[in-house]
């Protein structure tokens, strides 16, 4: 494990393309393995997490032939000049049809390791369990074996499915290829994991799957599969006396998809990271370049335009399956604000930004409805609440959520990576923003999704993070 010290600095300025999109190019490799003939992925997500999904369909039958990236003109990075960036690979992949991963000849299970990957984990069950025949036993690091999977064994289950975890509940997931029924299934979680899972095995059931979902979630997976060839419907309905007006999303058995070809826009969730950090170190002005504006990831924006943050945000020409276009952001005063559950799902991988920023806000920041966060690569409500206030933050640990009192400014200290890369890149945010700098442990975890993310901050703060390796 890996320590780092961050200290504070002046201030970040220029511009930053974020790496790719982490859920897009996870369903990319999936879907396009799930395919017809050969699907061109481009810029593609070149971390720790989406090698693992790569990996996972090679396994399966898929064949990946990678493209060098052209170097672009002007030097590596340069944001919005169409060719491969650093953390990006292009890539073809010809795909084996919906009916045709491989298992093992013998009968015996084929093991897939999916690393560290929650959406891997999740999405692939769904494409497994409805085969004609096959054994496959799919499993992960100690974090992942930490993560809930009957999430999606129990609905995959009603539809007919042969599977097996440890305690009914954890990884290692046995799956049995089955004959699989389409079901209606109201989902108890707002998971696009879930209702991902749940849409690729509705193209293999028998008859419709329906999905009701309380609250929408991202749904890239529903505009891939659509560009794909799929009839996939998706409506909001009436509002129920008790909740949110509920969304119906359904699919129906489906011979063959043909993604044909797919690009991945820069992820929002990575953007967010220099985006807060622009918001709490005085003197920061930053551009965010080619970034994922996907109306179902980007609530953050929505919080922070309540806290009175200075973001813009210009859409771009519409290209490809996602919106995509430039934040434009710098420091500023904050203030305190909530978040309750019909808002967590739009913001649920941002809500420890918002904690962050909610320290450097006047007033209170509340959230609630966030019981989600526990199950994430770590328990993100305990592990943010004992961090920053091992910071110096006024912040407190809700059963579903995080309580923080802003106090304009936070002290600096040791902060606890616990191997989950969005935690790594929180520590090194706050260390750039305290007043005494912040050691951050495990730091190296942030790779998982964004591993040139030390670089770009050096670059943004000047090439001077004043970064002490330990
Ligand atoms: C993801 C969905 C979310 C998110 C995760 C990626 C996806 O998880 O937190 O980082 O790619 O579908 P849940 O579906 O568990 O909310």
């Amino acid at each position: 494990m890996t320590t780092r010290r961050f200290e504070p600095v002046a201030g970040l300025r220029g511009e930053l393309r974020p790496p790719p999109d982490k859920s897009i190019s996870h369903r990319a490799a999936l879907i396009g393995a799930m395919g017809e003939g050969t699907t061109r992925v481009e810029g593609y997500l070149d971390a720790a997490d989406t090698r693992s999904t790569l990996r996972a369909v090679t396994a399966l039958g898929a064949r990946v032939t990678e493209r060098k990236p052209e170097q672009p003109a002007g030097g590596p990075a340069s944001a919005g000049s169409g060719a491969s960036l650093p953390g990006s690979v292009d890539f073809e992949i010809e795909g084996v049809g919906l009916r045709g991963p491989s298992s093992q000849e013998t009968g015996a299970e084929l093991r897939i390791d999916v690393g560290n990957a929650g959406t891997l984990m999740r999405l692939l069950p769904g494409w497994l369990a409805g085969q004609d025949s096959g054994r496959w036993l799919l499993d992960g690091d100690d974090s992942i074996r930490g993560r809930p999977v009957d999430r999606v064994a129990d609905p995959l289950s009603e539809m007919g499915a042969g599977l097996e975890c440890r305690d009914g509940r954890f990884p290692p997931l046995r799956v049995e290829a089955s004959r699989l029924r389409g079901i209606r299934y109201e989902l108890p979680v707002a998971s696009a994991q879930v209702k991902s899972c749940l849409l690729i095995a509705g193209l293999l059931a028998e008859g419709e799957t329906v999905l009701l979902e309380r609250a929408p979630t991202r749904d890239h997976t529903e505009r891939m599969l659509r560009a794909a060839g799929v009839k996939v419907s998706s409506e909001a309905r009436t509002r129920l006396p008790t909740g949110p007006p509920p969304r119906r999303v359904s699919v129906s058995q489906t011979e063959r998809i043909e993604p044909g070809s797919i690009s991945v826009p820069g992820d929002f969730s990575s953007a967010a990271f220099p985006l807060v950090a622009a918001l709490i170190v005085p003197g920061s002005r930053v551009t965010l370049a080619d970034v994922g504006l996907n109306p179902t990831r980007v609530g953050l924006l929505g919080v922070l335009n309540r806290m009175g943050a200075s973001a813009t945000v210009v859409e771009g020409e519409p290209a490809g399956l996602e919106p995509r276009g430039t934040i434009a952001c710098g420091h500023g005063p904050l203030k305190g604000t909530r978040i309750g559950a019909g808002e967590v799902p739009l913001a649920i991988d941002e809500i420890p930004l918002i904690a962050l920023a909610g320290c450097f806000a006047e007033g209170e920041t509340v959230i609630t409805g966030a019981a989600e966060l526990r199950h994430k690569e770590s328990d993100r409500i305990a592990a943010v609440a004992d961090g920053l206030r091992g910071l110096g933050a006024q912040i407190e640990a809700l059963e579903d959520g995080l309580a923080v009192t802003g106090t304009g400014g936070l002290r600096g200290g040791r902060f606890h990576a616990q191997g989950d890369h969005r935690l790594a890149m929180l520590g090194i945010i706050a260390g750039l923003a305290s007043r005494e700098g912040v050691e951050v442990v495990g730091v190296e975890a942030a790779a998982i999704s964004y591993p040139g993310f030390e670089a770009d901050l050096a670059r943004l703060c000047g090439g001077d993070t004043q970064v002490a390796g330990q």
